[in-house]
């Protein structure tokens, strides 16, 4: 069945929704974006999302075509129309089209394009990698210096990904002037004794939707929380690690270049943060 996906206000089958091939977006990447998932066919953490697509688009001098409610709805509708159950929703946001390509921005009255489209993963809170954990590899950060923007620069992630991907493992730990950052698209951390330890909020790093969520839930179940950097090093030789993200919730982590986690394999921490994160979101879901 092909997906009914968003185009400008237009609900349409995958094959006919086009944008021109002018779109800042598309030849600038100057847009911004937001994974938001989809559990028994409900939103999770609608809000937060929604928040921070409003400040990547301040953040770069882009209006914001929708309002909330609008988001809302159009992405309730995108659920029902395509009868989804479990997955994610992808919405970009761009600086529109200015009829030809210029480094200048367009006039601010030119209209933004939004687009969205549903994938659908049967069983996406059941996913069998949660059981035995992910492999990661460190490689160098060489992205821009806003990674607080979600923008869809997502060229190096990409390339950091293909490498974990040839080296067998399944993702990539981004370091900085020896500090781990983040994930090619999660957040990072590592727990020592029963602190969990996790960078700090800054320029270098996403603000984690899930981060947000997930640090919130540790210190209620009382859990220790640090945000600071760590090494690759430290996590080599911590008791557990895990990222987070909205496609992955709490993933653990059991490998870092080669070496061991822990017991190398899903810590006690990261196995009740996923649970308790997953019952809070089911009962706020929208
Ligand atoms: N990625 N860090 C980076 C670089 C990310 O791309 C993401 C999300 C996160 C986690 O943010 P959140 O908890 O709000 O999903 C951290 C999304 C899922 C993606 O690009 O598919």
């Amino acid at each position: 069945m092909s997906r009914i996906v968003f185009v400008n206000g237009e609900y349409l089958p995958e094959e006919d929704a086009t944008i021109s091939i002018f779109d800042r977006g598309f030849v600038m990447a100057d847009a911004v974006y937001e994974v938001v998932s989809v559990l028994d066919g409900k939103l999770i953490d609608m809000e937060g999302h929604q928040a921070r697509l409003g400040r990547s688009l301040e953040a770069l001098g882009i209006g914001n075509p929708m309002s909330d409610d609008d988001y809302l709805s159009m992405f309730r509708e995108l659920v029902s129309r395509n009868e989804m159950r479990d997955g994610m929703i992808y919405l970009q946001v761009t600086r529109g089209n200015p009829g030809d390509r210029d480094f200048t921005y367009p006039p601010a009255d030119t209209p933004q394009t939004v687009v969205a489209f549903t994938q659908s993963k049967p069983g996406l809170a059941e996913n069998p990698a949660a059981q035995t954990g992910w492999s990661v590899i460190t490689v160098p950060d060489q992205r821009w210096g806003r990674r607080d923007i979600k923008t869809t620069q997502l060229l190096y992630p990409s390339m950091a990904k293909m490498m974990a991907k040839e080296a067998g493992a399944d993702d990539a730990w981004l370091v900085e002037y020896g500090k781990i950052t983040e994930g090619t698209s999660n957040n990072a951390y590592i727990v020592k004794g029963d602190t969990i330890i996790t960078r700090e909020l800054s320029h270098d790093i996403l603000h984690g939707i899930t981060r947000a969520a997930v640090l919130r839930l540790a210190r209620e179940a009382q859990m220790n929380v640090e945000e600071r950097g760590f090494t690759a090093e430290e996590a080599a030789s911590a008791d557990e690690a895990f990222v987070t993200s909205a496609s992955a919730f709490v993933m653990p982590v059991v490998q870092i270049d080669g070496a061991q986690i822990g017991e190398g394999k899903p810590g006690r921490i990261a196995t009740r943060l996923r649970e308790i994160y997953l019952d809070e979101m089911r009962k706020t879901a929208v």
